[in-house]
């Protein structure tokens, strides 16, 4: 598939050899980072060293697998780490492998020495902590992504979009899913509305439901009438757009589309 080539170094140097003096390359879903949140400072170096052994056990076995938790370090010592890695379901194992490393170099570098550390990508997520979160679905951290434009039509839009994350989060909760909720619909004048929702397999299917219902109910607090939104949170992500960001792509269309058609957005932090 055209994503997993496009992230390749090789490849993105001749793009960027390519494009260069024209225009930035486009991001890549799998290596750049959509957003890291680091708090609070390590207990000391024994942490510093559980958190190298967390992030070294993760990047493989969660490539492999798409989630993978590990912990290392005691308790009594205060040096005891907790961590975990998760893929969109959805992508190409290239890039699942990809974004896993690129989440973990990207943890222990911007968040060198601290304790709570978190990254997301379009295609992962990645986390460590000081104290046991796995299995704790956590909303309270956010990150909302609005596209700067408005839809046409917005009042349709807005009901058509909404439509479509209600089945979305309908779908998160179903316990055959896996985590992974995606959704289309025509709108018209061709424009079709993508949504899609996804969880950290730590937590149930109900859970997850819940989760993405929440993400979905933030969205009209933030994002009514815009043509494209993501809701992040540490469990659970909800997004949908005007173009396709998910796979299998419609025929024809490759994963570039997504980041060539996605405009501007506005970031909001909710309970930083
Ligand atoms: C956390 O660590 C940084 C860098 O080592 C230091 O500057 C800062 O004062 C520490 N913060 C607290 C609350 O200890
Ligand atoms: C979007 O639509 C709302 C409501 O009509 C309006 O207040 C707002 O200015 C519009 N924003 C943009 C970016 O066009």
């Amino acid at each position: 598939m055209a994503t997993a080539s496009s992230c390749s170094p090789l490849v993105a140097v001749l793009v960027a050899l390519l494009l260069v003096a024209a225009t930035a390359p486009a991001p890549c879903a799998a290596v750049d980072p959509v957003n890291t949140y680091c708090a609070r400072n390590l207990s000391g170096a024994p942490a510093q060293a559980s958190v190298a052994q967390v992030l070294s056990e993760l990047v493989p076995r969660a490539s492999a697998g798409y989630y993978a938790t590990a912990t290392a370090g005691r308790g009594g010592d205060g040096s005891a780490i907790w961590g975990l890695a998760q893929c969109r379901g959805d992508i190409p194992a290239p890039d699942c492998a990809l974004c896993a490393s690129a989440a973990a170099r990207q943890l222990a570098g911007a968040c060198r020495g601290r304790a709570d550390a978190r990254v997301w990508y379009d295609y992962c997520f990645a986390r460590y902590d000081d104290a046991d979160f796995v299995g704790l679905p956590d909303t309270g951290y956010a990150l909302i992504l609005l596209n700067t434009q408005n839809a046409t039509d917005p009042e349709a839009f807005e009901k058509a979009q909404r439509k479509v994350m209600a089945r979305v989060a309908a779908d998160a909760g179903d316990a055959g899913g896996g985590g992974l909720a995606r959704e289309t619909a025509r709108f018209k004048d061709g424009v079709t509305i993508y949504g899609l929702g996804w969880c950290t397999r730590d937590i149930t299917a109900a859970d997850c439901g819940l989760c993405v219902a929440q993400a979905v109910a933030e969205m009209p607090n933030y994002c009514r009438f815009r043509r494209g939104c993501r809701v992040l949170y540490s469990s659970c992500m909800a997004r949908y757009e005007t173009y396709p960001f998910f796979f299998p792509l419609d025929g024809g269309q490759s994963a570039d589309a997504s980041a060539s058609a996605a405009g501007d957005y506005d970031r909001v932090v909710l309970n930083p």
